[in-house]
């Protein structure tokens, strides 16, 4: 450990690490745009300059290491003049476009003007321009004349993905981000360059002029896109008169599971979910109020009692997973969690894996059966057949069995269902996931339904006359005491590693 003083205050840091990574770690502003904590450091932009006692000239905090005993300021007049004059340098070509700006309101350049710029501009030459919307490719544009060169997005596809699709073309203030001639920026993960850029030069074409971001609220949440579950935030907005709707997903910062990105693909799916948000019941394919169909599930239990096989889903929490259990005690029903969603074509060697179910760790944890052997007897012996959160109907030799299905997203064939009852998607609802590495999250995002949708919880309490409604009151009522001695409130801080063979 190293003791420094920074700005007259003594702090406690890593002897020998960067200046700026402890710096930041302790909520002090460093204005930066080549350090990355994902890429390191560059040197290039020169934004983070502090002053160092004992040194002539203000030095670049991302390329210093700590030193115990260092006096360091970041702030008064001297050190402030050095930063304003850099960013008059980053902003001598800039367009000054903020209004138009997709980047406006999560834009570091923006930041940095109104904590130490705030300069009027000296220029009395034409400014260079550079052409403002360039497709790079994989849903990214770039404007040249926004980008300070900061080369994070040059880096991230040199040492992250190592696929070498960008690079820096021509010199001084004609110097521009480029893709290679036939080589658009094309892998699995691009549209993290959108985020990785501090200004904004790299725009995402899904995202660019849908809404402005100081209207989006942020949730965080985990990704459903595979079982690697990264977290995510989903960025969404109600406006009046209008229903909720998710804009974007973004990648959020976790060690253990995704590091600062996601793939593609899962920043994407966020159009199902708000497609998913909008089905209504159905009773054989004919469209039906929700509560009639409650009630005729309810009916169809009872009658059906001792007699029914439920078929649930890898994809649900870990608590609907636990109340389900205690739903087929209550039912007498023959609980399965066999068929998990898998697709061998999907995994890589960074985040993506095969197994698109993402919760199967939850039905190994909870002893689940997942047999194919035992399932086919049962079903033979049922009369009744529960899906829940999946509707592979096909997939069976069902014949002339009744069929319910409690699904998040409209069954391609409803007509297949005696009931179909829409439940609370994956964003609408909280819940835990144990992830393929065994790490357990929790997803706490609220995404408003557009109608009477019920959550999985809400519909089994129903059902079981019971009272957990909310995946806390499931962990109150039995869930806590298997827990390993992971407690609700340890989740809601972060991803624990679980023993789960
Ligand atoms: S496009 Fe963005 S990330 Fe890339 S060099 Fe320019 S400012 Fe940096
Ligand atoms: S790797 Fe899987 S969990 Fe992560 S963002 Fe992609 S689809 Fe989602
Ligand atoms: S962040 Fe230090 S030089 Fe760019």
């Amino acid at each position: 450990m190293a003791t420094i003083t920074v700005d007259g205050q003594e702090i406690q840091t890593k002897e020998n690490a960067l200046l700026i990574e402890e710096l930041l770690a302790n909520n002090i502003n460093i204005p930066h745009f080549c350090y990355h904590p994902s890429l390191g450091k560059d040197g290039n932009c020169r934004m983070c300059m502090v002053e160092i006692e004992g040194k002539k000239r203000p030095q670049i905090a991302c390329d210093t290491p700590v030193v115990d005993g260092m006096v360091i300021r970041t702030k008064g007049e001297k050190i402030d003049r050095v930063k304003r004059s850099i960013l008059e340098l980053e902003l001598i070509n800039h367009p000054i476009d903020c209004p138009i700006c997709d980047q406006a309101g999560e834009c570091s350049l923006q930041n940095y003007y109104m904590d130490v710029g705030l300069y009027e501009s000296r220029l009395s030459t034409p400014k260079t321009h550079g052409k403002k919307h360039v497709d790079l490719g994989a849903n990214v544009v770039l404007d040249q004349e926004r980008c300070v060169l900061c080369t994070r997005c040059v880096r991230f596809t040199k040492n992250i993905t190592k696929t070498n699709e960008l690079g820096v073309l021509n010199r001084t203030d004609h110097s521009v981000i480029t893709t290679f001639p036939n080589q658009p920026l094309s892998n699995a993960y691009a549209m993290n360059v959108v985020d990785l850029c501090p200004v904004g030069a790299l725009t995402s074409k899904d995202f660019r002029f849908h809404k402005r971001v100081w209207f989006l609220k942020p949730d965080e949440a985990i990704c459903n896109g595979c079982a690697r579950g990264c977290a995510i935030y989903v960025d969404h907005h109600k406006a009046k008169y209008e229903s909720d709707a998710i804009f974007r997903y973004r990648p959020r910062f976790n060690n253990n599971i995704n590091g600062y990105f996601i793939c593609d693909f899962g920043r994407l799916s966020y159009k199902q979910e708000n497609e998913n948000r909008n089905s209504l019941p159905s009773i054989r394919g004919k469209e039906s109020e929700y509560e009639y169909s409650m009630m005729k599930i309810l009916r169809l239990l009872k009658h059906n009692y001792g007699k029914m096989t439920f078929l649930i889903s890898a994809s649900l929490s870990l608590e609907e997973m636990f109340v389900l259990k205690k739903m087929s005690y209550k039912y007498d029903a023959y609980l399965s969690g066999y068929g998990y969603v898998y697709d061998e074509s999907f995994g890589d060697d960074f985040l993506k894996v095969n197994e698109l179910s993402i919760n199967r760790k939850s039905q190994v944890f909870l002893g689940i059966n997942t047999e194919y052997e035992e399932l086919e007897a049962r079903i033979k012996s049922s009369e009744l057949i529960v899906l829940f959160g999946r509707d592979d109907v096909d997939a069976f030799a069902f014949e002339d069995k009744t069929i319910i299905c409690f699904n998040d997203a409209l069954p391609k064939e409803k007509e297949k269902f005696d009931v179909y009852l829409p439940i609370k998607t994956h964003t609408s609802k909280e819940g835990t996931y144990i992830n393929c590495d065994g790490y357990i999250q929790y997803s706490k995002s609220h995404v408003e339904t557009n109608n009477d949708t019920k959550s999985l919880l809400e519909l089994v309490a129903f059902y079981c006359e019971d009272s957990h409604v909310e995946p806390k009151n499931v962990w109150d009522e039995g869930l806590q005491e298997i827990m390993q001695g992971i407690t609700f409130e340890d989740i809601q801080i972060e991803s624990i590693k679980m023993d789960i063979k």
